[in-house]
C-alpha cells in the first residue's frame, strides 16, 4: 500500500504539466529530436570507462518498454563483459568481414577494408539482444499473418536502447557481420532463440556529427521528400509537404533544426 502510494507520488512528481494537445514541453521535444539526430553507430571511439549499473539499468528498461507484437516482449539481453568471449566473437567478425570484403567490386573493396565496422574488444560491454520466437505460444495477436513481427519488435527494443544511450552519452555500435549460427554456439543461445542484434556499448571520446559511411563517401543521406508517395506507390505529388520536408532536412543538415522552436 505504502509502496504503491510512493510509486504514484513519484510518478506524478516527474510528470510535466499536461498540455491541451498532449505535446511535450518545448525543451522535452527538442531533447527527443536531439537524441534521434545525434545518435550514431559507434565503432572506434570507445573509452575503457565502465558503464555504471544505474545507467545500464535505464538502458535495458528503455529497451524493455519498446512496443511488441501482441505484447509478446520476445527479447532477452545477454550482457558480455568477459574478454575471452569478446575475443571469440571478434574472431567470428574477422572471418565474416574477410568474406564480405570479397563480395564488393575492386574499387569499393579497397574502401571497405579501410572501414572500421566494429568495436567488440574495445567496448566495455557487448550486448546480444535476442528474440525468443515462442515466448507467447504459437498463435500471437498481430503475428498471425507475418511471422517476422516478433523480430521487428526486437528491433524496436534495439532502437529504444540506442536512443536512450545517446541521451546518456553512451555509444552503441551494431555488429551484424557475423555468422549467427556460430554466434549462437559461442554464446550458448538455445534453439528457438534468435540473436537479433550484437551491440557494443561504452562511453566515448566523441560522437561523429554525421554517419561515418556518409563522411567516407560510401553513401549520401537521401532526400526524404523523394521517398514519400501519395495514396498509391509511384504517386509522388505531395504538394507543399515536400517543400516543407526538404526545408526541414536542409535545416537538419545545416545544424539549425534544433535551435529553432517548431
Ligand atoms: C541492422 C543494422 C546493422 C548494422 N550493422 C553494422 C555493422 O555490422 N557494422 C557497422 O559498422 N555498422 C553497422 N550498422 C550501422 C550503420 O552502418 C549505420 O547505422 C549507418 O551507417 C548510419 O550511421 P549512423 O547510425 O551513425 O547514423 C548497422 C545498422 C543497422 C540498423
Amino acid at each position: 500500500m505504502i509502496e504503491s502510494r510512493i510509486a504514484t507520488e513519484s510518478r506524478h512528481a516527474s510528470e510535466s504539466k499536461p498540455t491541451p494537445d498532449h505535446r511535450f514541453a518545448e525543451a522535452e521535444r527538442q531533447a527527443i529530436y536531439r537524441a534521434i539526430l545525434e545518435r550514431r553507430d559507434v565503432r572506434g571511439q570507445f573509452t575503457p570507462d565502465p558503464i555504471e549499473d544505474e545507467t545500464l539499468s535505464r538502458l535495458l528498461l528503455a529497451a524493455h518498454f519498446a512496443p511488441s507484437v501482441g505484447f509478446m516482449q520476445p527479447w532477452s539481453f545477454l550482457l558480455i563483459r568477459d574478454d575471452r568471449v569478446k575475443s571469440e566473437v571478434h574472431a567470428l567478425f574477422a572471418k565474416a568481414n574477410a568474406e564480405a570484403a570479397a563480395l564488393f567490386p575492386d574499387d569499393q573493396a579497397a574502401t571497405y577494408r579501410r572501414l572500421k565496422l566494429e568495436g567488440i574488444r574495445e567496448a566495455p560491454i557487448n550486448l546480444c539482444i535476442t528474440c525468443e520466437r515462442d515466448r507467447a505460444g504459437p498463435v500471437v495477436i498481430g503475428r498471425t499473418h507475418h511471422r517476422a513481427m516478433d523480430l521487428y519488435s526486437t528491433v524496436c527494443a534495439v532502437q529504444n536502447l540506442w536512443l536512450a544511450a545517446r541521451a546518456e552519452g553512451i555509444g552503441v555500435g551494431w555488429v551484424s557481420i557475423l555468422d549467427h549460427a556460430k554466434l549462437k554456439t559461442v554464446l550458448g543461445i538455445p534453439k528457438g532463440v534468435v540473436p537479433v542484434a550484437y551491440l557494443c556499448l561504452g562511453r566515448v571520446s566523441h560522437f561523429h556529427d554525421r554517419p561515418e559511411l556518409e563522411k567516407a563517401g560510401w553513401r549520401p543521406r537521401l532526400a526524404a521528400a523523394e521517398l514519400i508517395h501519395a495514396d498509391r506507390w509511384g504517386r509522388v505529388e505531395i504538394g507543399p509537404l515536400a517543400a516543407r520536408i526538404q526545408a526541414d532536412q536542409d535545416r537538419i543538415q545545416a545544424g539549425t533544426f534544433l535551435k529553432e522552436p517548431s
